[in-house]
């Protein structure tokens, strides 16, 4: 192969062998690779990983619901070019002056190969991703205004992730290399926060992570906890002096891992089943009116 960027994962980054071998896959075929995952499995920091790893830049597009496939391409800025040809002393005749490249656009004319991160790809409409297919398939687009082909240099290496939920065109998918990432099991998440924790304590860590599985897997829950939400639990944890031994009997600071009214009251009342002494019961007593004034 004439082309050798291989991913082998970077130090702060906890990557599956699938998953690497995915991200290889993709580069060494072309295809954009495509992510999916519930929230907080890392998707969004694979693509700076995997720029890190590579040592080329990253390129960040991230998608709105109001995103158009246009805006990844260029704009034509014509409201400024009306400004200066009333107050302006520009020549408003050369139009070049008046495109904006978007992300792609940016992508395609970098000098050096990119990291492309299209994030978030299910927040805009469902004909997105279909409009896209083109440029991306082919790495060039035509401006009319100017008559201009941009034509990518180097083609860009993509990563496009979506939260699970919404299903994506057939023949948006036929062209990507997919990948699937599983929530992070216990093993794999006590590794990611040791990254980002490097010094916690191992109890601690034990007993959060406990609670934080016991916690996702209480039926009905709107939003379940992920890991950016443990990251910031078990922060709080270390920092408030929590003794291990209480944390999964009191979840203390359950307000960074829950953010929705239902979910803290369902989640008191699993606690009660499993028992409680009276200085729990005025803690969750407090709990209760603390999520009232949310
Ligand atoms: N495999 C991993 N290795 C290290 N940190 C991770 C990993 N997965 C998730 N994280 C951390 O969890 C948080 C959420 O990750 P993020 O990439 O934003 O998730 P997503 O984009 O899938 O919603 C970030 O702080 C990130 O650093
Ligand atoms: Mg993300």
């Amino acid at each position: 192969m004439s082309n050798q960027l291989i991913f082998k994962g970077t130090e702060d980054y906890i990557v599956s062998d699938d998953l690497r071998n995915s991200v290889n896959i993709s580069v060494a075929l072309s295809r954009p690779l495509l992510i999916k995952g519930e929230p907080g499995t890392g998707k969004t920091v694979l693509a700076e990983s995997v720029a890190r790893s590579l040592g080329l830049k990253l390129i960040v597009w991230n998608i709105k619901s109001t995103t158009k496939a246009q805006d990844g391409l260029y704009v034509y800025d014509t409201v400024q070019r009306l400004y200066d040809s009333q107050f302006g002393d520009h020549d408003v005749s050369d139009i070049k002056r008046y495109i904006k490249l978007g992300k792609l656009g940016e992508a395609f004319t970098s000098e050096e190969r990119v990291v492309l991160l299209i994030d978030e790809i299910d927040k805009a409409d469902l004909e997105f991703p279909n409009d896209l297919l083109w440029e991306l398939d082919v790495m060039n687009f035509y401006i009319p205004e100017t008559g201009e082909t941009i034509s990518a240099k180097h083609r860009p290496i993509v990563i496009i992730t979506s939260n699970a939920e919404k299903e994506l065109p057939d023949a948006f998918l036929r062209r990507c290399v997919f990948h699937y990432i599983d929530f992070p099991n216990e093993e794999m998440m006590e590794e990611i926060v040791y990254v980002h924790f490097p010094d916690i304590q191992k109890k601690l860590l034990h007993e959060a992570l406990k609670a934080f599985y016991w916690l996702r897997s209480i039926p009905g829950l709107q939003k379940k906890p992920s890991t950016s939400e443990l990251l910031d639990w078990v922060q709080a944890l270390a920092v408030g002096g929590i003794a291990p031994e209480n944390i999964t009997k009191e979840l203390p600071f359950l307000g960074t891992l829950l953010k929705k009214n239902q979910d803290f009251d369902l989640t008191l009342r699993q606690l009660h089943s499993r028992g409680m002494d009276g200085r729990e019961r005025e803690k969750d007593k407090y709990f209760r009116s603390v999520m009232r004034g949310y």
